[in-house]
């Protein structure tokens, strides 16, 4: 949600403090502040709006110091203005935040009473405030924090300077808002991933839940939520500065498009090894229903799978959105198997559902990319992604890795399960070896869907049509098309349209139909035919044997490769994010961090 940066160093930090925001802007970019401690006094910038904004001031009015802080905000109390920015501060406590302080209104409330002031509507100040209550009451900062800990409630990450302490920076960890700590020579850093203290260090640990740590240019000294010493692993992190630049690109969604074959190659091969396919055993045989759940683009790679589970394994599968599966509290089934899908791993609504289903005695399987998250560390069975970093806030490669191991896993069913044969598994297995080069031709097709962009563009409407497994595509197309152009868009079951949306067509509604050729492709030509009849321009994405039906009825048409249920996923997402992209660039957004929205969402 915001982003944490931490130095306690040897020499100035404010550059640093600002280059590593850069790296974790797209965690949260409606304000941003850094704080630094020099000579034992706080120095403190803010700024609304964009980072950018920060690096003015600071340029202006640099800060010096070797201890600093510094925060990108995603606003959950208060509005996105400087007031409401971070770090706050009062006469003897600074620091940044990340999450929620649930119990933060009686709080308030209680220091208020004490004669406390606030000058902005964060729960952040309150933490503040009571650490220098805490403080006041002659406790050394270690003692405070330690005190004002067990008193908060909520998922939080903390990052924080005291007055007249020009060595000391405390972190704090309590629920799914991650924290790694970096190990420098003679400085030590904080951030929210591993991805912001690229450039500083890449020995890395993570705080755990509860964890709160004491940092010093020399060493850091961790401690558990029991306030005992502990030690927690320092690793290697693989992350290179190439790896999160936008390199040739002009933004990050694009190179993350294109980056779709590499990322769905490499994910293949670290499950299939020259034709074998290697997962943890589950068990697929005695399974009488599967459950998924996941929140936004990874909630449709798993409605994407379900087909693949029905079909191929006639396994049932029960999907949700996170946020409704944990408070709807199904019943679940005895030693179920439940499976989580999430790109960032901190996903908040999709940690409560698992922790619903951890309740209910299932095995939790997860589908992520982030190894280190929350939700890596608390499956049973991890099934990582081998996208990379995804920087840019719409989801492209992640969720077409996804869509690579959920693939796997739904023929892995099949073959247990006796649906599929030997033979089908392996020609299936197959099949998925073609998937870099076909997403590869497919991207080939930009200049074309770059004109289909230019008709999209002063369309207040669109709606994203297709059938069986191409309706949870046309979901993630609409999606993908309202998050980066702002355009209002609307993913449909193609047969379901004339219970209702059928209402909205006129000569100005462009609809996206999805049509493979597919055992359901008439089907979906008598729904592009009751879009004809209400003259809304058609833009059919197809294949050779598809266009000839639908070249005729269609402004546009999109020829894609011929594929198969298992295969069209992959071929039709491409165009599809391409084609929010390109809307979007025309529209003059901002791509990469489209307004209110942020990469990893760690609020419920
Ligand atoms: C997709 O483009 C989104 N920005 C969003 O829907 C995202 O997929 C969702 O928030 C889930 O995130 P996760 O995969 O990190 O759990």
């Amino acid at each position: 949600m915001c982003g944490i940066i931490g130095i306690v160093g040897n020499h100035s930090v404010g550059q640093r403090l600002l280059h590593g925001l850069e790296k974790l802007e797209y965690r949260g970019y409606d304000s941003a502040g850094i704080a630094t401690i020099y000579n034992g006094k706080i120095q403190r910038l803010r700024a609304e709006g964009k980072l950018v904004n920060l690096k003015e001031k600071f340029l202006a009015h640099p800060v010096e110091g070797h201890n600093g802080i510094g925060h990108t905000r995603w606003a959950t109390h208060g509005q996105p203005s400087e007031v409401n920015a971070h770090p706050h501060a009062n006469p003897k406590v600074t620091l940044v935040h990340n999450g929620i302080i649930e119990n933060y209104a009686e709080l308030r409330h209680e220091l208020e009473e004490k004669g406390y002031t606030f000058e902005s509507e964060t729960d952040t100040e309150a933490v503040a405030h009571l650490i220098s209550l805490y403080m006041e009451k002659g406790l050394s900062p270690q003692e405070a924090v330690a005190k004002a800990l067990k008193y908060l409630k909520g998922s939080f990450a903390l990052a924080i300077l005291f007055t007249g302490y020009d060595n000391l920076l405390i972190a704090a960890r309590q629920g799914g808002s991650p924290l790694a700590i970096g190990y420098g020579e003679g400085e030590m850093f904080i951030g929210s991933d591993a991805i912001a203290l690229i450039s500083l260090t890449q020995n890395i640990s993570y705080l755990e839940d509860g964890d709160w740590a004491v940092l010093s240019p020399e060493k850091v000294v961790i401690y558990d939520k029991t306030d005992q010493p502990v030690n927690r692993p320092i690793q290697k992190s693989h992350l290179s500065e190439s790896g999160v630049n936008k390199g040739k690109y002009d933004h990050f969604m694009l190179k993350e498009i294109y980056e779709q074959p590499q990322a769905i190659e490499k994910t293949l091969a670290s499950y299939l090894k020259e034709g074998v396919l290697s997962l943890p055993s589950l068990p697929w045989e005695s399974l009488t229903r599967l459950t998924i759940s996941a929140c936004g683009t990874a909630y449709y790679a798993g409605l994407i799978s379900k087909y693949w589970f029905e079909r191929f394994a006639r396994l049932p599968v029960e999907i949700d959105v996170a946020s409704e599966f944990r408070y709807r509290g199904p019943p679940l089934a005895e030693k179920g198997v439940s499976l989580f899908i999430s790109q960032s791993g901190e996903t908040i609504d999709t940690l409560a559902a698992i922790e619903y289903a951890k309740s209910q005695n299932q095995t939790i399987v997860s589908v992520v990319n982030v190894p280190e998250s929350s939700i890596a560390r608390c499956s049973d069975v991890l099934l990582l992604t081998h996208a990379g970093p995804e920087i840019g806030v719409a989801s492209t490669k992640a969720f077409t890795t996804q869509l690579v191991v959920l693939a796997l896993l739904a023929l892995k069913a099949g073959h247990s399960r006796g649906v599929l044969s030997d033979k089908d598994f392996e020609e299936k297995l197959f099949e998925l070896r073609f998937l870099p080069a076909l997403c590869e031709k497919v991207l080939l097709q930009e200049a074309k869907i770059k004109t289909i962009a230019q008709s999209l563009v002063n369309a207040k409407d669109v709606l994203f049509l297709g059938r069986g497994i191409s309706y949870p595509l046309a979901l993630e197309g609409a999606l993908k098309l309202k998050e980066v152009s702002y355009i209002h868009a609307e993913g449909y079951a193609a047969g379901e349209m004339k219970h209702g949306p059928i209402a909205l067509l006129d000569s100005v509604l462009p609809v996206v139909v999805l049509a493979p050729f597919d055992e359901l492709f008439e089907k979906t030509v008598s729904n592009i035919r009751e879009v004809v009849a209400r003259k809304a321009p058609v833009i059919a994405l197809t294949d050779n044997k598809g266009a000839s039906h639908l070249t005729a009825l269609s402004r546009d048409v999109l020829v894609l490769p011929e594929t198969t249920p298992l295969l069209s996923p992959f071929v039709y997402t491409p165009p599809l994010q391409l084609l929010a992209y390109y809307t979007a660039l025309l529209k003059g957004t901002d791509v990469d961090q489209p307004r209110n929205l942020a990469k990893s969402v760690t609020v419920e």
